[in-house]
């Protein structure tokens, strides 16, 4: 779980490069599992920044996860190649079973769905990504099997 003392600590190992936003939401990520709400505040006031902008980096960024993830992590790629292969289908598909939208954790806990931007899979796409493991030419039925894995 986060806590704040952790938190200014991060943020001090890394508080004095020229940049230092992104290398410190990187390593929240990494040290809690996502990035929590709570750190926004604490952040901002030892950077300097205003919430708001600490907020609009989090979550310009689709590599930071505002909730703990489920315990599977299902990536879906919709960036050009895949897209050219009909992903935005199989995006539908995954929500409708879900019963979530891409960026967020089904109810039961299992599964976290998310978009990816290029996997480097493009030619076999569609692409996507089960827990750090990649899957090419993805297609209903081959969806369907990750979805049943991950909801196993
Ligand atoms: Fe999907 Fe490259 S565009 S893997």
């Amino acid at each position: 779980p986060w806590s704040e003392e952790r938190t200014v600590e991060i943020i001090a190992q890394h508080k004095a490069l020229e940049g230092p936003l992104m290398p410190i939401l990187h390593a929240l990520q990494h040290a809690f599992g996502h990035v929590p709400q709570e750190t926004v505040p604490v952040i901002a006031r030892e950077l300097n920044l205003s919430r708001a902008e600490v907020h609009g980096v989090v979550t310009f960024y689709h590599d930071f996860r505002p909730e703990l993830p489920g315990k599977h992590v299902l990536k879906l790629c919709r960036a050009e190649a895949c897209q050219a292969m009909g992903c935005d289908s199989l995006v539908e598909r995954a929500e409708s079973r879900l019963g979530v939208e891409c960026g967020s954790t089904s109810a039961d806990g299992r599964v976290t769905l998310e978009a990816v931007y290029c996997l480097g899979l493009c030619a076999t796409a569609p692409s996507a990504m089960i827990d750090g493991r990649v899957v090419g030419r993805l297609n209903e039925n081959r969806l369907d099997e990750l979805l049943k894995e991950a909801q196993s």
